[in-house]
Parts: C-alpha cells; sequence; structure tokens
C-alpha cells in the first residue's frame, strides 16, 4: 500500500531566457516517505525548490501539493497551505536575535492571511513569542532564543533556519542541502532534529550532496542530470543505475 501524494509534479519545465534549465520533468513525493532530489551541481535541483515555492513560474507543466494545483499560487499562499522551505544560503538576518528572527517570520506568515490576525499586531506579539519559544525548546534550542543569530555556530544557525521554515505547521519541507558545511557532531544534530520532524508527521523532500546523510534520512531518491530525471529509486537503486554513476563519474561508456 502506498501512501497519498503530498507533492507531484508533472511535466515541469523551466527555461530562462534560452537556456532549458528544466525539461519534462514528473514525479511524485508520498506522504511522510522522506525523498532526496540529488543531482550533480547545476542539474537544476535548486530551480525544482524555486518554481514549487513560487520563486519562479515553470515554462511548461503543473504542481500539485497534495491534490490541489498551486502552479498559479502565489507562494505566501503556498505557506498557507502547508508547503515550507530552506534556502541553500540560510536567511536569517543575523543582526537579530534568534527569537526576533523566529517571529518576524510569524509575521511575514500571518500578513498573507486576509488580515485575520489583525488583533494580534495590537498586542506585543506575545502569543507568537510563546509560539516561538515553544518550538525552540521541542528542539532543544531554547537556551539560545535571546542569542544574537550573527553569535551562533552555523550548525546551530542551519537548525534556528529549520524552526523558522516549520512554525508555520508545513506538511511539506522542502530543505537545499541542510547538511552541507556541518561537522559530524552537527550534522547527527541536524539529523535527529529532522527525525523530531518526520515523527510530527512532516513530508521532507531534501537537496543533499552527503550520500551517506541521505541514507540515513530519505527512503526514496529522484536523481537529476541536466534538467531531466534520470532514476528513481531506494539510494541504493540508484547509485547501481548506469546513467547515474556515468552522470556523476562523467564516464561516456557506461
Ligand atoms: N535565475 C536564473 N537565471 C538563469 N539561469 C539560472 C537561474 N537559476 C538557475 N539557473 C541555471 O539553471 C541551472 C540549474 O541551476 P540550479 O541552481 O537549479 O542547480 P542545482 O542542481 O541546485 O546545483 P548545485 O548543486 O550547484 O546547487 C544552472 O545552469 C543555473 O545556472
Ligand atoms: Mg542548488
Amino acid at each position: 500500500m502506498s501512501a497519498a501524494p503530498a507533492l507531484t509534479l508533472d511535466h515541469l519545465g523551466k527555461a530562462f531566457g534560452g537556456l532549458r534549465v528544466l525539461r519534462d520533468l514528473s514525479f511524485t513525493v508520498r506522504a511522510q516517505e522522506p525523498t532526496a532530489l540529488i543531482g550533480p551541481n547545476g542539474a537544476g535541483k535548486t530551480t525544482v525548490f524555486n518554481l514549487v515555492s513560487g520563486v519562479y513560474a515553470p515554462s511548461e507543466g503543473r504542481i500539485l501539493l497534495g491534490e490541489r494545483d498551486i502552479t498559479h499560487m502565489p507562494s505566501r499562499r503556498r505557506i498557507a497551505v502547508g508547503l515550507s522551505r530552506s534556502f541553500q544560503n540560510i536567511r536569517l538576518m543575523s543582526h537579530l536575535t534568534v527569537i526576533e528572527n523566529l517571529i518576524v517570520g510569524q509575521h511575514v506568515r500571518a500578513s498573507g492571511l486576509l488580515d485575520l490576525v489583525k488583533p494580534f499586531r495590537l498586542v506585543p506579539n506575545h502569543r507568537w513569542r510563546r509560539e516561538a519559544i515553544d518550538a525552540l525548546a521541542e528542539c532543544g534550542l531554547e537556551a539560545y532564543a535571546d542569542e544574537s543569530v550573527s553569535a551562533l555556530p552555523y550548525g546551530i544557525r542551519k537548525r534556528i533556519d529549520l524552526v523558522r521554515a516549520t512554525l508555520a505547521g508545513a506538511s511539506l519541507l522542502m530543505l537545499d542541502e541542510p547538511a552541507a558545511g556541518l561537522n559530524p557532531t552537527e550534522t547527527n544534530a541536524m539529523r535527529a532534529h529532522l527525525e523530531l520532524l518526520k515523527k510530527r508527521g512532516v513530508t521532507l523532500l531534501i537537496v543533499e550532496h552527503d550520500m551517506h546523510f541521505v541514507d540515513q534520512v530519505c527512503e526514496r531518491v529522484i536523481v537529476l542530470n541536466f534538467g531531466e530525471k534520470i532514476a528513481e529509486g531506494t539510494l541504493a537503486e540508484v547509485q547501481r543505475d548506469p546513467q547515474v554513476r556515468s552522470a556523476y563519474l562523467g564516464d561516456e561508456a557506461a
């Protein structure tokens, strides 16, 4: 029995000017089946995230979140319907404290919700602050609440960014290279953090170059090369695939 689709890309294409960076890309991420999107540098992985999150509009094809067609939905609405992401470069405001960053994130979310939460702007954000503290505590990060982001080690900053990305209650979370730049201890902490999100029912789609990390976190792998899907399966399956080996090793004969 397979789970319901959390995300479906249906014949998606993207061109920038004359440059086709994605072509005829179709795949499904099943609910609660942590999935990795891998491929060599420039394969189009971040572009997929940019299309799904609404940073760019696709040139062709459709994107479905669950059953809902989100192809033309504004990115802010996508957050409201359960989609969240991190960026390849952390987007926290380094001059603000951790808690301030999280509250700013909440504010961005709320202002898209048809002013439903207007009353909260008249009180000193106490509900948002409480929610943010709870979210930090759940991940064992509450000690950092009032630290300036610029003073924090990179591994902690990445996990704070993860807390930011999940505060809106995402059902599908896309992470662009969560383990990049982390030392082994920080990588373990990141993995534990992701396990916690999985237990909460969050579906993960991650772009990651560290195959050991992919092996530990993901059940399914999709491989892109030059904007096209070249393989899909378990990590062991795709690693045996001649086209995948050729893409990574540059072996024309494979
Ligand atoms: N806004 C843009 N305008 C023009 N070309 C772009 C734009 N964004 C991405 N590209 C091109 O699209 C291709 C895919 O880039 P993308 O960033 O999606 O790759 P990636 O798989 O994430 O690579 P990496 O592993 O290095 O992060 C590259 O050739 C890149 O130069
Ligand atoms: Mg990228």
